[in-house]
């Protein structure tokens, strides 16, 4: 059985006391409500909360066994190591702080930001070599789609970003289908549109590493997935979980999400 992963990208919202609150809200539900365990969930917060987000993942009351209700991710990365590069971060400050994922290659960032395949595949080394999973987002514009070209478009973005990494340091990312039409816009993929896209996305991955690394790969879908999407792209057999935008910043549509998966 593959992982069942659901992952909140909060994107550059809330204050930090809105941010304390969230968090506040999510571990209640998630210690009441959440009910298979076996669901991992990432929050990634801006950087500036993620120290916080950490405090407040664990319920130390027992402190030998302590509790943890999330894991914390971030949702950029520097593709350098360390030196003069202001305003930037490295995936080892990240790692020095614990933080276990980071989002790459969001199409915000391929968008606002000119982030390239060729910065996707370096910000993914400097993640692996700091043992921090990335979460890798590939995703075809509504043009791309409208024109037929949609797995044309994915297919690159993976064999530029990714497909350069050895076998083991494959097997070690998250990759996050979002189709750039569906992304904040309520116009969410059908589970039709997308398992037939994470079925191509796993054939790729069985082409370059095998049978076996393309049967364990978790391919997250996001765009638009809600607490009443989530339960019928769940469903779908190459469907892993989801990376969440706009429904993560409310804990109980997040703790619905992360509900979704077939029992
Ligand atoms: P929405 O869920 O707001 O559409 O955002 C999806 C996304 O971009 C997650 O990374």
């Amino acid at each position: 059985m593959r992982r069942k992963i659901v992952a909140g990208n909060w994107k550059m919202n809330n204050t930090f006391q809105n941010a304390e609150d969230l968090l506040d809200e999510l571990v209640d539900s998630l210690a009441n409500e959440q009910e298979d365990q076996d669901v991992e969930v990432v929050v990634c917060p801006p950087f500036l909360y993620a120290e916080m987000a950490l405090d407040m993942s664990t319920d130390d009351e027992d402190a030998s066994q302590p509790q943890v209700f999330y894991s914390v991710g971030v949702q950029n990365v520097s593709e350098y190591e360390k030196g003069a590069y202001t305003g930037e971060i490295s995936a080892g400050m990240l790692a020095s702080m614990n933080v276990e994922y980071c989002i790459v290659g969001h199409s915000e960032r391929r968008k606002y930001f000119g982030e390239t395949d060729s910065q996707v595949a370096r910000k993914v080394e400097q993640l692996l070599q700091n043992a921090i999973t990335p979460i890798v987002c590939c995703g075809e514009q509504e043009a791309d789609r409208e024109a037929g070209n949609q797995f044309e478009v994915v297919g690159r973005q993976l064999k530029e970003g990714l497909f350069h990494l050895k076998p083991l340091d494959f097997s070690r990312l998250i990759i996050a289908y979002e189709p750039v039409w569906a992304i904040g816009t309520g116009k969410t993929a059908t589970p039709e549109q997308a398992q037939e896209m994470h079925a191509f996305i796993r054939g790729l991955v069985q082409e370059q590493y095998g049978k076996e690394i393309a049967r364990v790969v978790p391919v997250l879908y996001g765009g638009s997935c809600n607490a009443k999407t989530a339960k019928d792209l769940f469903a779908m057999p190459d469907i892993d979980g989801g990376l969440i935008g706009g429904a993560s910043l409310d804990a109980r549509d997040f703790v619905a999400i992360i509900n979704s998966f077939e029992k």
